[in-house]
């Protein structure tokens, strides 16, 4: 993460968007390593704010950090962003092209955007692409996600993928923590829910998805417009 976000901030007092922010833990570390960065986060969940915001008024970078409650399609600001970020969070805007324009429309000229998506690392069989594609976002592979990229106009100047040690960290991580908290919790009414959703969502990986499904994460520049050749 600091590796990614060290090249996507290029000045001290740059400010930041993370459209689909979760708990906002990108943005902390961020200003945190950066002295005069600002940062906006915007998630229709809320949840872990009140963390992120406690650890970031200790550290004396409340100022500096806001994170909105609120759907990102719905999200306005006059304020353009040196860098957007939107990692995981593509389908709240309906797909990775939509995520794209939505973050064109808050950048700067010169503007970075860390887009963070899947992708079919291998071709699914049809049981699992039916279940990962049952809403409006689609995968491909990662060349041609990249290619989709490029064709609308980004070029990519840097890039990660995710290795598959750090996907099943994420997924343990994930499934663990919500059956976690339904055992310690067997008298809370969601205990029984939240403990069927993780058994649910670690059979679907396990079983399914799991080495088939990559993530990638992409720093774009807005490829400048064809030189005109003067000619008429
Ligand atoms: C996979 S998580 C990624 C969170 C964070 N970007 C990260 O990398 O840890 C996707 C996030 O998108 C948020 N989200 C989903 N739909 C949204 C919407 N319409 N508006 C704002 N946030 C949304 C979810 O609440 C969730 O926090």
């Amino acid at each position: 993460m600091e590796h990614l976000l060290h090249r996507a901030i290029r000045g001290q007092d740059d400010h930041l968007l993370d459209l689909g922010c979760g708990d906002g833990t990108w943005l902390l570390r961020a200003l945190q390593a950066h002295g005069g960065a600002t940062a906006v986060g915007v998630d229709i969940s809320g949840e872990g704010f009140d963390h992120v915001l406690s650890e970031a008024a200790r550290l004396g970078l409340a100022d500096r950090l806001e994170l909105r409650r609120q759907d990102v399609a719905e999200y306005r600001s006059a304020r353009k962003a040196d860098l957007v970020l939107s990692v995981g969070a593509a389908y709240a805007f309906g797909g990775l092209l939509q995520t794209l324009n939505a973050a064109r429309e808050h950048l700067t000229e010169d503007g970075l955007l860390l887009l963070g998506d899947c992708f079919w690392e291998r071709e699914p069989d049809a049981a699992v692409r039916a279940e990962l594609e049952d809403g409006p976002q689609k995968y491909a592979d990662l060349p041609t996600t990249v290619a989709q990229v490029v064709a609308d106009g980004w070029t990519p100047i840097y890039g990660y993928i995710s290795t598959t040690a750090e996907w099943d960290e994420y997924q343990w991580c994930w499934t663990g923590t919500l059956a976690r908290w339904a055992l310690d919790n067997p008298e809370h009414p969601d205990s029984d829910l939240a403990l069927q959703m993780s058994t649910t969502h670690r059979a679907s990986w396990l079983g399914g998805y799991r080495g088939f499904l990559g993530f990638v994460v992409l720093l774009l520049r807005r490829t400048p417009p064809p030189a005109s050749t003067g000619v008429s």
